[in-house]
């Protein structure tokens, strides 16, 4: 399949943090590769220094393979990724290890992401030693770098099993930043934590992003979430982009039918608003995620969708822009307001 240019740009007055063009990335090797759908099929975005951008969608659309192939975790079967300007698609292990310090990440799982027989300070000082730096300074550096998320200096000596979720996610984002990155991967960091501790991170990387002027690639599942710290963001299905644009804009008026569905299913702490959300999503007619193929050459939402039509069976539609945001959907000027 053709990747079509899906384009996710800010303005920038500066060369992008990062930049994502046409990237494709299909799972395997060989014949059933090829036939087999794209896990990500032709996304663009970029991201300036200081801004986030909030990539959604539902379980298996692909945000985490963005991510994998951004950090050089997964092979890009098409596609470049630029970190400040350079490209970094297809460096070996050796070159990228000149990268490393400016490109980190921090994954969803804090319980699994922290080894649990090292000490907090070994784990920080681990990506420093890659970068050249040992002994005390290493040291002085993950004890300031505890300090800076909110952990005493002196926790170096402890092990993972000594702190709660929310600390050992505190750990996890000392240890990405303890090498001053110019970028971030967040792979949903507060999906794992209770709502009360899921605040406290999500203000936490806020600070750091202000203050250090970081680019975050923020990943999650939820729209409510992503408004939270993100700028723009950019609505996944099926590994393609169906909508893009500025968070708010994208979060209270989308333009496409997926979004609206996402946004529907999006789930709330008040039951009553939960089961209102709920009926209207059924009374939209909105299928359910992992409903029937759809058409190579089309839109792949139309097995879900109420809006479809022959058109949209027969034409992939492009990103093209409605009010805000850029939509990719043939009938988006019918899509109903929330
Ligand atoms: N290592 C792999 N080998 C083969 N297929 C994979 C692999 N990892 C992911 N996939 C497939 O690629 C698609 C995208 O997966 P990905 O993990 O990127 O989704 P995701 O949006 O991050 O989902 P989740 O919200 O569940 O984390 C899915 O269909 C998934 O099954
Ligand atoms: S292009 Fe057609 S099927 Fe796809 S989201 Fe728009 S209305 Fe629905
Ligand atoms: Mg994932």
């Amino acid at each position: 399949m053709t990747a079509t240019a899906q384009t996710a740009s800010a303005v920038p007055s500066t060369v992008p943090a990062l930049e994502v063009k046409d990237l494709v990335v299909r799972y395997g090797r060989g014949r059933r590769a090829r036939k087999d759908v794209p896990a990500v099929d032709g996304v663009s975005f970029d991201i300036a220094p200081g801004e986030t951008l909030g990539v959604v969608g539902e379980s298996g659309s692909g945000k985490s393979t963005i991510g994998k192939a951004v950090l050089g975790l997964q092979a890009p079967s098409a596609g470049t990724v630029k970190l400040n300007g350079q490209d970094i698609t297809s460096l070996s292990l050796k070159q990228r290890s000149r990268v490393v310090a400016d490109l980190r990440v921090v994954f969803q799982d804090p319980y699994s992401s922290l080894n649990p027989s090292r000490t907090i300070g070994q784990t920080l000082v681990e990506p420093l030693r890659l970068m050249g730096i040992r002994g005390a300074d290493a040291l002085g550096r993950a004890r300031a770098g505890l300090e800076s998320v909110g952990l005493p200096g002196d926790a170096v000596d402890r092990y993972p099993s000594q702190f709660s979720g929310g600390q050992r996610q505190r750990v996890a984002i000392a240890r990405a930043l303890v090498c001053e990155p110019k970028v971030v991967v967040l792979d949903e960091p507060v999906s794992a934590l209770d709502l009360s501790t899921q605040a406290q991170v999500l203000n936490l990387l806020a600070d750091l992003r202000d203050q250090r002027g970081l680019a975050f690639l923020f990943i999650a599942h939820d729209l409510g979430v992503v408004r939270f710290l993100a700028q723009r963001t950019v609505v996944l299905y099926r590994g393609q982009v169906m909508e893009t644009g500025p968070v708010d804009a994208v979060s209270s008026a989308p333009r496409h039918p997926y979004t609206v569905a996402l946004t529907a299913a999006a789930p709330v702490p008040r039951p009553a608003e939960q089961a209102a959300r709920r009926q209207a999503r059924e009374a939209a007619g909105f299928g359910v995620a992992g409903a029937a193929q759809p058409s190579a050459t089309g839109c792949p939402f139309v097995p879900r969708c109420p809006l479809s039509t022959d058109l949209c069976a027969d034409q992939r539609p492009p990103l093209r822009l409605v009010d805000a945001n850029l939509a990719a959907c043939h009938h988006a000027e019918r899509v109903p307001a929330l």
